[in-house]
């Protein structure tokens, strides 16, 4: 790839694990909006899915995204426990559900779940899911610590029908390691991978980042060598985002000692070739699965897709999120949970559904949501169908032209195609159609760089 190219495209943008994207969110629902539009997804609902954030981390790992609360005080899990049970029940009661949801989807996510005990992951799980009824093929999943993840742990969980993991482990090389504050070794990742299988996990993902302080093309490799006799099914291969004005632990380090955008981008090139001489094939963006995978053979029979929680098998709704910072999603919604753990838990114990803010989404959103997701797991949008269509689609045209020029994608008619060397600049594509990022260009920094 030339330098020109990265230059010209290596600006902020959004992700796009949701359109209208977090900063964009402006018709906020009030609760019996949000009770509303979840209720009515449910009504249709074969599978619905839910979020459990869990924010507690024995220790910060500076490069860190994610809301966090950094403790190594555990009599804090189980009074955590109790408040998210009983925003369940705020919400049971708020939905006046009368029979058991029908769950589809569990995700537990962080921080780190398995900061919390087996015993406290047992009281949770029990009181969330004697609520619901477990359909048939079901997925139960977790994003797990191997420094902090015992056998206990996963045994509890498989007792539960949890049988995808996710393994944190990002880069194995010890400056790396050192400068992030994440001292992890390969034996702590195979123990905690060999275990898991052998009680009956049959889905293994590993967490990979490129872009880190101190890394280089060498330490991207020593990784993925390290990991590929482990064999995870997936794994994910993330850019760093770095975002110190919101990421305070972020500004340990400076931009200095991060490589810059053509390193970078040999970072995931090189790690790519790698990844696909071990026979992991890439999906959608920054996500690998072996042709075993069901994330693989989703992209075959067009079922791939992609929310909060990342790229997904299959489209699931609702998402019920539960836990301070969880975001839900209605489809025709969205709710973020209070994002600051003392706010969250005080108003659950008021008999308040913590809601902070989300997003109703008008006919405009409804539309261009559908594209961008298009895009993002299946790399080509149309918009010849008038259901697809919106005014705002007309200029969408003009504003693909340059990405078109350079070759990163086709335009014909009504009809968007990404090309192979469109693939790293997927989330400018995605900026193209997103019209409420056109109408409001951010006043201050929001978004990571886009490469
Ligand atoms: C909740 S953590 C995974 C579970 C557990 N807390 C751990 O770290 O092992 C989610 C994942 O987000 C990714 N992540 C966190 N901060 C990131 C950032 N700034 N840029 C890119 N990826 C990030 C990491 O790969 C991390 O494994
Ligand atoms: S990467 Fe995982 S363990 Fe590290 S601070 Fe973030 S959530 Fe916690």
């Amino acid at each position: 790839m030339t330098r020109a190219l990265l230059e010209k495209y290596n600006v902020p943008g959004p992700r796009y694990t949701s359109y209208p994207t977090v900063p964009y969110w402006e018709r906020h629902p009030s609760t019996e909006e949000w009770i509303g539009s979840l209720r009515e997804s449910l009504l249709v609902s074969e599978r619905a899915a839910m979020y459990i954030h869990i924010p507690f981390c024995e220790s910060l790992c500076t490069y860190c995204g994610c809301n966090n609360r950094i403790t190594r005080n555990r009599s804090v899990g189980m009074p955590y426990v109790m408040t998210l049970l009983k925003e369940f029940s705020l919400y049971r009661d708020a939905l006046g559900l009368k029979g058991k949801i029908p769950l589809g989807e569990l995700h537990l996510g962080g921080g780190t779940p398995t900061f919390l005990a087996p015993e406290e992951l047992s009281i949770l799980l029990k009181g969330i899911l004697e609520h619901c009824e477990r359909v048939s093929d079901h997925e139960f999943s977790i994003e797990v610590d191997p420094r902090v993840t015992s056998t206990a742990h996963l045994a509890t969980l498989r007792e539960f029908g949890f049988r995808r993991i996710s393994l944190g482990i990002q880069d194995f090389d010890p400056k790396v390691q050192e400068m992030v504050h994440r001292i992890q070794s390969v034996e702590q990742v195979e123990q905690v991978t060999t275990t898991a299988r052998k009680l009956g996990f049959d889905s293994v993902n590993y967490d990979l980042i490129y872009g880190l302080p101190f890394q280089t093309v060498a330490s991207v490799e020593g990784t993925i060598k390290a990991i590929s006799s482990l064999r995870p099914d997936r794994i994910a291969f993330y850019s760093y985002a770095h975002v110190p004005w919101i990421r305070a632990g972020q500004r340990r380090f400076t931009e200095l000692d991060l490589p810059d955008g053509e390193e970078k981008r040999r970072l995931y090139e090189r790690g790519r070739e790698l990844l696909e001489q071990e026979g992991y094939v890439e999906i959608g963006m920054d996500h690998f699965a072996l042709k075993t995978d069901s994330l693989y053979t989703s992209t075959v029979t067009g079922g791939l897709h992609r929310n909060f929680m990342g790229y997904t098998s299959r489209n699931v709704n609702p998402i019920l999120a539960l836990g301070v910072s969880a975001i839900g999603d209605a489809w025709t919604a969205f709710a973020q949970n209070e994002k600051l753990l003392e706010t969250y838990c005080e108003r659950v114990e008021k008999g308040e559904i913590p809601l902070s803010r989300g997003h109703m989404l008008d006919p405009e959103d409804l539309v261009l949501r559908k594209h961008i997701l298009n895009l993002m797991t299946r790399m080509e949008t149309s918009w010849e169908d008038s259901a697809m269509r919106t005014p705002y689609l007309e200029s969408v045209p003009a504003r693909l032209c340059e990405l078109e020029k350079d070759g990163l994608l086709r335009v014909s008619g009504n009809h968007c195609q990404v090309l192979e060397a469109g693939r790293p600049f997927l989330r400018n594509i995605c900026m193209a159609f997103d019209a409420r990022l056109d109408r409001k260009a951010p006043g201050t920094r929001l978004f990571s760089s886009t490469v």
